[in-house]
């Protein structure tokens, strides 16, 4: 494939024409954060609106995934714009999250606290009315457990499982009420799945963890 030359943050890349700048920047050591992109996953779902970034000769700012590299192109990841739509972005996903990383599993490993401490912005984001869902905990699985209530919705779970055999988890419901789960809602221990645990390495947050002494 042809390769082309672009500057991302004053840094002249080279990468193949046509990749996703979002790949092409994180590949080069330039953070851009974004939650629901998964490298393998060819037709991005853009659906997490974080990993905007400025574009020289575009009016308005792009999202990173979806946008694909090209010859002379210049890259701002810390354009204003672009850092005030991200920060609107996650300020949204945090305003129904539970803020208790103390007693996280993920805790140290979860994707909200580098997104918070690249955008320098509190985990308690007092901007939006905060409204929490009281969802149960499923822990019926051996290996893992599924809090929906930390749950993003960024799909990424939901992809990987699609791509096996049996597939386990989908998404039910609208708006609010949108939630990751299987089917008829069983817990996960009394589904068909196959402990592949890929659910639980692409999860960016503690939504799905290994239990304590499980997945090492
Ligand atoms: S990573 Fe681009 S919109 Fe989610």
């Amino acid at each position: 494939m042809k390769k082309v030359s672009l500057t991302i943050d004053g840094k002249k890349i080279t990468a193949k024409e046509g990749e996703s700048l979002l790949w092409v920047a994180l590949d080069n050591g330039i953070y851009i954060p974004n939650l629901c992109a998964i490298r393998e996953k060819k037709e991005p779902s853009a659906s997490c609106r974080l990993c905007f970034v400025e574009v020289e000769g575009y009016d308005n700012p792009v999202t990173a995934c979806t946008e694909p590299v090209r010859e002379g192109m210049v890259v701002n990841t810390r354009g204003t714009e672009a850092l005030r739509l991200a920060a609107t972005g996650f300020e949204l996903i945090m305003a129904s999250h539970p803020v208790d990383c103390a007693n996280c599993l993920a805790n140290g490993n979860c994707e909200l606290q580098k997104i918070a401490s690249h955008l320098k912005i509190r985990l308690k984001t007092r901007r939006f009315t905060k409204i929490l869902r009281e969802l149960p905990i499923d822990d019926s699985h051996p290996e893992f457990i599924y809090d929906p209530n930390k749950c993003v919705l960024c799909g990424r779970c939901v992809w990987v499982c699609r791509q096996q055999e049996k597939a386990g988890l989908g998404f039910a419901r609208r708006g609010f009420e949108r939630v990751v789960t299987t089917f008829a809602d069983k817990p996960l221990g009394e589904t068909e799945c196959l402990n592949c645990a890929k659910c639980v390495s692409v999860c960016p947050t503690g939504a799905l963890v290994f239990k304590e002494g499980k997945g090492t």
